[in-house]
């Protein structure tokens, strides 16, 4: 009988880096690098649509209108400041005595925005600390003229109609000018 020839396990295929495993290595390598070229193609092609989509739509910018009603002349109490409209429009809505008037929220001094400060009744600008009666007159800090106002009028429905492309100075006696403010 022929004597049996030993063979030891390391020469047959026990070891992890037989040649047979290299196709599966080099698949994975192979699939690896497709999904590479997958996410760059991806990369590349939204970012050439998101361009073409911003030139087809470019940024607008949706600026609040110029001119605008603010209600009807009871709606504003006297001696008051309504603030509602300063977000929005950059206005303020001033009732004194005899007279309904929109004021503007840009500082004159370097353009800032005061706040109105109901307890001291003024505007008070927390840049460098000019400060405006409810007039619009300033008074204190450097700010070396009063804020502008809005012409106003009565629109046909009878609610309070400013119109921001026009604006009045008191330094220029604009102020005395009809359109600077509503008689009540
Ligand atoms: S910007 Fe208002 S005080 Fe300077």
């Amino acid at each position: 009988m022929p004597e049996e020839k030993f063979i030891p396990n390391a020469s047959v295929g026990s070891s992890k880096d037989h040649p047979f495993k290299k196709p599966e290595t080099n698949r994975r390598s192979f699939l690896s690098w497709l999904s590479v070229g997958w996410i760059a193609y991806l990369g590349v092609t939204g970012g050439f649509f998101t361009i073409i989509v911003r030139f087809l739509f470019p940024n607008v910018l949706f600026e609040p209108p110029q001119s605008f009603k603010i209600g009807f002349p009871d709606d504003f109490s006297k001696n008051s400041v309504d603030v509602k409209f300063k977000k929005q429009f950059n206005a303020w809505i001033v009732r004194d005595d005899e007279s309904i008037f929109a004021l503007s929220t840009v500082c004159t001094h370097l353009g800032c925005t005061p706040n109105w400060l109901p307890v001291e009744s003024k505007f008070k600008c927390p840049c460098h600390g000019s400060g405006f009666r409810m007039s619009g007159i300033h008074f204190e800090g450097p700010a070396p003229r009063p804020l502008e106002r809005f012409k106003i009028s009565l629109a046909n429905d009878g609610q309070i109609l400013v119109d921001k492309t026009k604006s009045y100075k008191w330094e220029k006696g604009e102020w005395e000018n009809p359109e600077s403010f509503l008689k009540v």
